[in-house]
């Protein structure tokens, strides 16, 4: 199969690699011409482990080009994926289909023979027939079919969920369609990995759907959180005991400072909008959102208490910045809303992460960077771990309290215990969810 990728950025650059290895002639195009010339020497504008060997493998066996030039690109493609960004659209909450539209009007106009029109940005139920129009009217000569393939993987781990997905979903209206979908994703029917083809509207509902519940599962958790601190529950134990249930399952049920990243955030807002459009209010997510908001607040109070009740004069080591672990991704990070919320108190804010300087330095004003988490910490009055990088799972705990003016740390990921935190030296130590043991010790040793 010929495949031209429209918008290589997350999705579209992993989902053209992907698609190169699985032996498909793939051109990944962008409207950006620094990101091509990067990908054009071979260097990743991302980091996504494992990324750059699967490129470069396959550029070197000449499946796999990148392009400015979005007609040369589509001229005799079996299938154009338009996977460009679908943003939250300023004022209203709504997904911004712009760039999809443009994509499509564009991809339209270079058409030259039959081709699916795939949309693998996330986008509202209706959109792919919008799409549909909208190539008509720029195109009438046109002979296309229209299909929707939402993308689930996860950045970090994207390599292997596209590989090895749980499942791959499918909307299509004709026959002809599904069957150039069907070769397409051929290396994955041949291993039995699930693939559900349906209609189109189905389709773009179970991206939203899909990602509106592990936000849900998230914020339950964390909601929980809250009351294990102040019921002297520990909710890693309860994570546990709830998760070993196999119709609960334990992934998407660790607490931590809120969700973020470049989807859960925006896709949340646009179904929430899509529900009010269609007088189906989607309460449950609505309400998901501002509980969401809140932990972040939540997590800033922690804070403040771990400084005495101020930030003023403060020094504080933020180790994470990143949405999560193994990317380089800021987009809605809860470090955007939790970093300036200590500068804007007046602490000196000391930032250390593997990955997040490149897109953070812009995103985060007013804090000093750092490589060296045992160097951030000097003469500190807290450390947060806010990111859990593999890098900070393992720090040597004595010497980082030796270090610090007040040894002090709020551990947002619960990568640590009260135990081990207070033998290392430390005076204080805050976790989510787990905040009612410490007290609780203490008062049965006076007792
Ligand atoms: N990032 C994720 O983990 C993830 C996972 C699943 C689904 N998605 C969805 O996939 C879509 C893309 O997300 P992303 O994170 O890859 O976005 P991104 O912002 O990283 O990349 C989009 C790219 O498209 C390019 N672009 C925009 N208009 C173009 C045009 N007309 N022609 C050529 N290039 C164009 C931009 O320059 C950019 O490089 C979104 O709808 C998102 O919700 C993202």
């Amino acid at each position: 199969m010929k495949i031209a990728m429209i918008g290589t950025g997350y999705v579209g650059l992993v989902s053209g690699v992907c698609f190169s290895d699985f032996g498909h002639d793939v051109v990944c195009v962008d409207k950006n011409p620094a990101k091509i010339e990067m990908l054009e020497r071979g260097e990743v504008p991302i980091y996504e482990p494992g990324l750059d060997a699967l490129m470069a493998r396959n550029v070197e066996a000449g499946r796999l080009s990148f392009t400015t030039d979005l007609p040369k690109a589509v001229a005799g493609a079996d299938a154009v994926f338009i996977a460009v960004g679908t943003p939250t659209r300023r004022g209203d909450g709504h997904a911004d289909l712009s760039y999809v539209m443009a994509a499509a009007e564009e991809v339209a106009r270079a058409l030259t023979g039959y081709a699916v029109i795939v949309t693998k940005s996330t986008v509202p139920v209706g959109t792919n027939r919008k799409v549909k129009h909208v190539v008509a009217k720029a195109n009438p000569e046109a002979e296309f079919d229209v299909a929707s393939n939402p993308e689930f993987l996860r950045e970090g781990a994207a390599i292997d969920d596209f590989m090895k997905p749980d499942r791959v979903v499918v909307g299509v209206q004709t026959e002809r369609a599904a069957e150039v979908m069907a070769e397409i994703y051929r290396p994955l029917y041949l291993r039995d990995f699930p693939i559900v083809t349906t209609d189109l509207e189905s389709a773009e509902m179970i991206k939203y759907a899909a990602n509106a519940f592990l936000a849900t599962k998230i914020t339950f958790i964390n909601e929980i959180a809250a009351l294990c601190e102040r019921v002297g529950a520990d909710v890693k134990e309860v994570s546990k005991g709830m998760g070993l249930d196999g119709r609960i399952g334990n992934k998407f049920l660790h607490a931590g400072p809120g969700y973020g990243g470049s989807c859960f955030p925006k896709d949340t807002m646009a179904l929430a909008r899509i529900g009010q459009d269609h007088a189906a209010p989607q309460n449950i997510v609505e309400t998901v959102i501002r509980v969401n908001d809140g932990i972040k607040v939540r997590m800033i109070e922690k804070l403040r208490d771990l400084c005495g009740g101020t930030f003023n004069g403060r020094t504080i080591a933020v180790l994470g910045v990143t949405f999560k672990p193994n990317t380089d991704d800021m987009r809605d990070a809860p470090s955007l809303t939790i970093v300036p919320a200590l500068v804007g108190g007046g602490a000196r804010v000391r930032v250390v992460d593997p990955q997040g300087r490149r897109e953070g330095e812009a995103l985060l004003p007013g804090v000093q960077w750092s490589d060296d988490p045992y160097k951030a910490v000097q003469n500190a009055d807290l450390v947060v771990i806010l990111t859990e990088w593999n890098e900070f799972r393992a720090l040597d705990l004595k010497r980082m309290a030796r270090k610090m003016a007040t040894p002090r740390m709020a551990d947002l990921r619960n990568v640590y215990s009260a135990k081990d935190v207070r033998k290392a030296g430390f005076e204080a130590y805050e976790a989510v969810g787990r905040g009612g043991l410490e007290p609780e010790e203490t008062k049965l040793a006076a007792e």
